[in-house]
């Protein structure tokens, strides 16, 4: 097939919050027992933290990490995962049904954040607990003078403050199986309530407030705009989830599930700017996309109920993920002037793109890769490319473009670099780049993934779905000729010369 994209700095959408390539780690099943925390490893460190697991965090390059959850921090007590390990209770989970052994606690998870160089976006309790309890943890993390809860974490080891300065105002309140769930009044008042207290208590963090659980949840859209109605000006962000599946193993439609997406971002987005309109505000509330990621691989897997970190969610991640996971972020990346955080979920052995085995080897899962580039070489702006392609229809969709593709500029290191997927299952494109106002920028790399089934999945020793080297293509002037493999991850990088 024959495309063609056109560029210009000009076609901007907005500066690239860095925080858009975070990740999740949740208590739950091997995210932290077993992944980031091992001290039985060969690679653990003093604090019992796997080495193996923060060298490939850092090559994702994540800024960000939320945690402890997820549905788990809502029948959380942060109290029970600070102080003498030895003195902390072992709970029951509701949320996942296991025992939690409060052996790694939020200290620990500040240290862990400290050594994979990224920050810690923390979540509270409102299912269970209260706006007492989260006021509380802020001047515990947060708090540098002399006080009860601040004092607490001094005598903890802890003298200096952490500083935590993103926090998530619960966990996806409106689902049934959400501690705690809420209607979205109920909801909106205890997030109001619970917002204005962790300021008070410390100025300078931002708050997160939950959207629906994903756009195919029942409330989606009347809970938002009444949740923001009453939290609007305590708040900053809402919250977007949403995971994807191909349980029907339609792959057009599993890759076409990007227009659903950016319908999602779409009407929040509306939502946010219609109660910013009936409040005559001058405050624009931005988009959190903090849990996003394909998810189906590993339902029904069975576990023992209430044993510790027995594997959840494990999903061994295909091909088609990864085109697709790389198709999300090019996604949210379109909204860049809204999306200011995002969080991959999650980050290590739960639906993730690390993957480990407790106490042994490590790997790194096909949806790995796109975020590793986007995360790497898409910083700076986005520029939002006009692509003229092909389009098909499919059981669920139609007129879906074969390229989805976004471009960023980063200023600072004069490069630019374009992130491409080629959906079609059998035809590669020759597509015709054209830059605008980008004189003088030449390709220096070009990587992709191609070649490999769609169901091609990589494991321990074993990574051979994995980006390669192509021969840089032609440019003639401001035109470049570039040849995408059907079924291909695709990431350009240029210079200016
Ligand atoms: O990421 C797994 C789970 O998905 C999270 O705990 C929850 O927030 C969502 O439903």
């Amino acid at each position: 097939m024959k495309a063609s994209i056109t560029l210009a700095k000009e076609f901007k959408t907005g500066d690239i919050d860095p925080r858009l390539y975070g990740s999740f780690i949740e208590h739950l099943g091997r995210a932290v027992y077993g992944g980031i925390y091992d001290p039985s490893h060969p690679t653990a460190d003093e604090d019992g933290l796997r080495l193996d697991v923060i060298d490939l965090v850092k090559e994702l390059n994540v800024p960000l990490v939320r945690y402890p959850g997820g549905n788990f921090v809502s029948g959380y007590n942060w109290e029970d995962g600070v102080g003498p390990v030895e003195k902390r209770p072992k709970r029951l989970d509701l949320a996942w049904g296991t025992t939690e052994p409060n052996t790694f606690g939020t200290n620990e998870f500040m240290k862990w954040c400290k050594k994979a160089n990224a920050e810690c976006m923390m979540a509270v309790n409102l299912g269970t607990r209260g706006a007492d309890e989260a006021r509380n943890l802020v001047e515990y993390m947060n708090h540098k003078g002399n006080s009860a809860w601040a004092d607490l974490r001094r005598s903890h080891g802890f003298e200096e403050p952490w500083g935590v300065k993103l926090w998530c105002l619960g966990n996806e309140m409106d689902g049934a199986w959400q501690m705690g769930a809420k209607t979205a009044v109920d909801y909106g008042k205890l997030a109001n309530e619970a917002s204005k207290m962790m300021k008070w208590t410390d100025g300078s963090i931002e708050t997160v407030l939950c959207g629906s659980s994903s756009r195919n949840s029942p409330t989606f859209g009347e809970w938002e705009a009444q949740a923001l109605d009453i939290a609007y000006d305590s708040v900053d962000y809402v919250s977007l989830h949403q995971y994807y599946e191909n349980r029907a193993d339609d792959t057009p439609s599993f890759l076409a599930k990007t227009l659903e997406l950016e319908e999602f971002i779409y009407s929040v987005i509306c939502v946010c700017d219609y109660i910013k309109a009936k409040k005559r505000s001058k405050k624009t509330i931005n988009l959190s996309f903090d849990e996003w990621n394909v998810w189906y691989h590993s339902d029904n897997a069975p576990y023992e109920r209430w044993s510790y970190s027995p594997p959840r969610l494990e999903d061994i991640y295909n091909f088609e993920d990864a085109l697709l996971t790389g198709s999300m972020l090019i996604t949210l990346l379109r909204h860049a002037d809204r999306i200011k955080i995002a969080c991959l979920a999650q980050l290590v052995n739960v639906i993730a793109p690390i993957f480990t085995e407790t106490g042994g080897r490590i790997f790194r899962q096909t949806i790995f890769y796109p975020f590793e580039h986007l995360s790497n070489y898409g910083r700076g702006a986005a520029l939002k490319p006009i692509i003229k392609c092909p389009k098909y229809d499919c059981r669920q969709f139609c007129d879906v473009p074969y390229i989805e593709s976004i471009a960023t500029y980063d200023e600072e290191r004069e490069e630019l670099a374009i992130f491409l997927v080629n959906k079609s299952l059998d035809e590669a494109a020759d597509i015709e780049i054209k830059l605008l106002d980008l004189d003088g920028f030449t390709p220096f790399e070009f990587i992709s993934m191609d070649g490999y089934d769609k169901k091609a999945v990589n494991g321990f020793g074993s990574e051979k779905v994995a980006p390669h080297l192509n021969p840089i293509p032609e440019a003639d002037g401001a035109v470049i000729n570039l040849h995408t493999k059907a079924f291909s991850w695709n990431v350009l990088r240029l210079k200016k010369q």
